[in-house]
This record gives C-alpha cells, sequence and structure tokens, in this order.
C-alpha cells in the first residue's frame, strides 16, 4: 500500500512510521509512506498557502490553490483510491473504517492546521473525511499517524502471527481478553488456572467469556452494534 501525506509540518511525521510495525512493514515492502511538504506548491516566494478567511473572524484558511496543485500533481503519478482529509467533523474513526482502507492501494491524506481548508477542496477534492475523536488537536498530523498504524498492521503480511489482528479489540465489535505472561504467580496474583490448563477449547470459551463480560462493563454501546 501506498500512502501519501500532505502536511506544512512534515517534521510531525518523521518518527511514528520509523520504528516498530511500520517499520516492519516499510522494509517487508508492504507499505510505504510519503511526507509532502505543502509550502512546495506555496502560492509566493515565502511560502505562503494560508490566507485570511471571508466574512472575517480569528484564525487562518488553507487555501485551495496549493492545495489542488498538490493533490492534482500527486493524484496524476498515484491515482489514488482515496483522498481523506483530517478533521474534527468528519466520520469517527473505528476498526471498521481500518479495515476498509487496509484493502486500497493508494491513499492521500491531507492535513488540515489553522481553521481547517477551503470548503472548496472539500466540495470537489476530497472523498472521504474521518476525525480520531471529539476534541480538537492543532493539526491533522497526530490523526494521520494513528490512522496509517491502525491501517498499516492491518495489511495481509505486516504482522508476524496473521491471525493476531483478528482477534484485536473491535475486530467484533468486542474488546480484547485479559493476557498473562510469566511468572504463574506474582506476589500471590495467580494467572487464571484454565490458561495453564492446555484445554484449548476451554481457553477459547474462557476468552470469549472474558471477552463479552469486559466489554459489557466498559463498553456495553459495543454488544448494540450491528
Ligand atoms: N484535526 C484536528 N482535530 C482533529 C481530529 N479530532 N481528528 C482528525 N483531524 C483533526
Amino acid at each position: 500500500m501506498k500512502i501519501h501525506i500532505i502536511s506544512v509540518v512534515p517534521e510531525l511525521l518523521e518518527s511514528p512510521f520509523s520504528h516498530s510495525i511500520m517499520k516492519r512493514a516499510a522494509e517487508k515492502g508492504l507499505l510505504q509512506v510519503t511526507v509532502h511538504q505543502l509550502r512546495k506548491w506555496a502560492v509566493n516566494e515565502y511560502g505562503m498557502v494560508d490566507d485570511y478567511q471571508f466574512g472575517g473572524g480569528a484564525g487562518m484558511v488553507m487555501m485551495c490553490e496549493p492545495l489542488i496543485n498538490a493533490i492534482e500533481e500527486l493524484n496524476a503519478e498515484h491515482k489514488f483510491d482515496e483522498i481523506i482529509y483530517l478533521t474534527p467533523d468528519g466520520e469517527k474513526f473505528h476498526q471498521g473504517i481500518a479495515n476498509t482502507l487496509s484493502l486500497k492501494n493508494s491513499i492521500l491524506f491531507i492535513c488540515g492546521h489553522y481553521k481547517g481548508i477551503d470548503q472548496r477542496v472539500r466540495d470537489h477534492f476530497i472523498t472521504k473525511e474521518i476525525s480520531i475523536g471529539d476534541y480538537v488537536l492543532s493539526g491533522g498530523e497526530l490523526a494521520a499517524a494513528v490512522i496509517v498504524d491502525a491501517v498499516g498492521r492491518l495489511i495481509p503480511g505486516v504482522l508476524n502471527d496473521e491471525t493476531s489482528a483478528l482477534f484485536d479489540s473491535f475486530q467484533d465489535n468486542l474488546l480484547a481478553p485479559p493476557v498473562y505472561t510469566r511468572p504463574e504467580d506474582f506476589r500471590g496474583w495467580k494467572v487464571p488456572p484454565v490458561l495453564l490448563s492446555g484445554d484449548h477449547k476451554k481457553i477459547s470459551e474462557w476468552r470469549h467469556e472474558q471477552s463479552l463480560a469486559r466489554t459489557q462493563e466498559k463498553r456495553p454501546d459495543l454488544l448494540n452494534k450491528d
């Protein structure tokens, strides 16, 4: 999968994809992330990409021209399946969206700043608008990092144990069950005996029960979703 990101602060995205699973995905050639500095398409030599909003009001708006020139140039080359704008008024991100996006070949993310981007870019170029939660970040970069991480680990072959993503929290609207590792007894706090029983059927039933109980307790809203 090829992911391109347009940002005015590309430095914010230097680290998130350079470690751990995202790094491995890149090394295996399964995920390629390219970050573009929007100022490359600035309207003047001072790197201008934003301007005052019509109608007045505090805060700058990211201009059509640099964004559209950037989008058109990159899209001509890469033919994106989705052009996604990160914004607090987008659809709230969830595992289902991550699953869908993990099947795409190429995605372009647009990171907003200031008061956001000129509405005409949204109207004519953006195919999907996503929020990572009901709070306002200073820009879309951290949201892009969250989404790329959630999507990247779902690309077939990225995780060592192919099955492990299937048992993540949220894959079937259930939270994941508790997990334990050695030692069996730490300060008298013991691992549930069923996990040491070697009986795989029992273990699987126990995990499902725990998932249900945990979801009921912490996120009952998930149990009523289809
Ligand atoms: N940009 C600013 N806040 C955001 C949010 N909550 N989700 C996605 N992009 C954003």
